[in-house]
């Protein structure tokens, strides 16, 4: 090793000035990392929960082995994966597409499973010239603004996590009469449900934050459905006050990966008339605690 880049930062990392989210540069993710710079880049992901690595130029053999860089490939349900990539879905939307843009609701990817991907990477292959942001909601400083009677109501429920909303046999995809591009495969397997903490501890930082979404969390267990709606309705207005949230706005080429288990997204539209092309990997997770 090189002594004199021995304790020194190998990237540059940009916090984004509404204090959640950052902006990473000075690598080259084509290529395979240094055990150490790996270790920046994981360190400012904790950091930050959703990171941007601008103008990478990856292949889908490089994404995917950047993918594997952070950790294993999480499962990938309800959408048929890119030819030959089984492990990489295509997020396109074509000029004269008329259905509504996919992931245009609030939720953390696949909370629905036991072990709900770590991170999401996606990647832009086509952005338009207009519209199609992505949000993200801070959901651990959601968390840590409630009042600690709130944060006590809280502590001991289990949210009730289900696909069955989006991919199940009567979800918003098997009623879908508009032509989409991208292949959802609708199954009685989405109509399945579990819980979840509806608070769970980030298993790096040590962080509480909320872990519930109107597209995936469907009541909370042990209360009325009345008791469960007015509940997680407050958590959802809670979340996604301004203040929580990063409004990332894409570059072609750019990477973006966030952290499920802290922080939830929100698909913005916008871009009628226009095509747009996203690349998108999980990386597995544990059991929420
Ligand atoms: C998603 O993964 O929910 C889609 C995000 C996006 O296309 O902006």
């Amino acid at each position: 090793m090189d002594q004199a880049l021995a304790g020194a930062s190998r990237i540059a990392v940009a916090p984004q000035s509404t204090g959640f989210g950052a902006e990473i540069t000075g690598l080259d993710l084509s290529q395979q990392l240094s055990p150490a710079t790996l270790a920046e880049v994981k360190s400012a992901w904790a950091a930050h929960s959703v990171v941007a690595f601008p103008d990478q130029p990856l292949s889908l053999e490089a994404l995917e082995a950047f993918t594997l860089q952070i950790g294993p490939f999480g499962i990938d349900p309800f959408i048929k994966p890119m030819a030959g990539h089984p492990n990489v879905l295509e997020l396109r939307r074509e000029p004269d597409e008329k259905a509504k843009n996919f992931g245009a609701g609030w939720h953390s990817d696949w909370s629905f499973q036991k072990e709900p991907p770590a991170a999401t990477l996606l990647r832009s292959e086509v952005t338009p010239p207009v519209g199609g942001d992505t949000l993200f909601a801070d959901c651990a400083r959601a968390y840590e603004a409630l009042s600690d009677g709130m944060k006590a109501l809280l502590a001991p429920l289990k949210a009730v996590h289900s696909a069955t909303r989006a991919y199940g046999t009567q979800g918003v995809f098997a009623k879908e009469t508009e032509a989409r591009t991208m292949e959802i495969v609708v199954s009685a397997e989405a109509d399945k449900s579990l819980t979840h903490p509806l608070v769970r501890t980030h298993p790096v930082t040590g962080r509480k934050a909320l872990f519930v979404s109107p597209t995936y969390t469907v009541g909370i267990e042990g209360l009325t459905f009345q008791e469960s709606h007015a509940i997680l309705g407050f958590l959802y207005t809670h979340m996604t006050q301004e203040q929580f949230i990063y409004r990332h706005k894409w570059r072609q080429g750019m990477l973006l990966m966030w952290d499920n288990r802290c922080t939830a997204h929100f698909a913005d539209g916008g871009y009628d008339g226009h095509l747009r092309v996203m690349h998108r990997t999980t990386v597995a997770g544990d059991v929420p605690v």
